[in-house]
């Protein structure tokens, strides 16, 4: 007897990267069902539920099984530190971690402030640079503008913000993109459902 093919639970990130997620997985064929209210943090639908949280937040609940996948920003999961299955580059959200100053700063750099101090330490690490590390959880950029640090380990996507505060990409650390990640438990139990769906991912990706 074959049973009714299961539910998924995936664990998507609010914010700019929320359309393009649900948007690339209703493409692979997935029907999503979203409450117009933003503020809604559970959204039951016919082929899944999809729960609503903060991009840091993904990895834990795609860890942990309680999302069986999920869509995160490689630079998160770098900062994660997790060995998350993550089987198909998304595209889509393209930026890079990079070490950011004030345009023409040339004093050493002693404190950096990110909301990425793992793969800032490691970066510092490999440059056999001793500067502290300190974290910050948002507006990164003002630690360079207020003297807080001087220099900062942060997302650049189109440059504006850099352009608007009079501060320049020193060295470009990593490149990051959106991937799905997949609970390698949750594979095996809902491969009915994941294995295709990684797949028309894939496909549409064209990766
Ligand atoms: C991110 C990042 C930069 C900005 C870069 O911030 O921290 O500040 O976007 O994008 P740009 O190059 O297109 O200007 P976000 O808006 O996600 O908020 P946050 O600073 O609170 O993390």
């Amino acid at each position: 007897m074959r049973s009714e093919p299961l539910r998924l639970v995936l664990a998507l990130p609010k914010g700019r990267v929320l359309a393009e997620a649900v948007a690339a997985l209703r493409a692979a064929g997935l029907a999503l069902d979203l409450a117009a209210d933003e503020r809604a943090l559970r959204h039951d639908g016919a082929d899944a539920t999809v729960l609503v949280m903060r991009n840091a937040d993904v990895p834990t609940y795609v860890e942990l099984g309680v999302a069986d996948a999920g869509v995160v920003g490689r630079d998160v999961l770098l900062e994660h530190g997790s060995a998350l299955y993550a089987p198909v580059d998304l595209g889509f959200a393209a930026c890079r971690l990079s070490l950011i100053r004030r345009v023409g700063a040339k004093g050493p750099v002693r404190r950096v402030a990110s909301k990425y101090p793992r793969v800032t330490a490691e970066y510092l690490g490999r440059l056999g640079s001793p500067a502290e590390v300190v974290e910050l959880s948002g507006n990164v950029e003002l630690a360079c503008l207020s003297g807080l640090a001087d220099a900062v380990v942060d997302v650049v996507q189109t440059g504006a913000t850099l352009r608007a505060n009079g501060l320049e990409e020193v060295d470009v650390i990593t490149e990051s993109s959106a991937r799905l990640v997949v609970n390698r438990a949750a594979l095996k139990l809902k491969a009915d459902v994941l294995r295709p769906l990684i797949e028309a991912l894939r496909e549409k990706a064209g990766r």
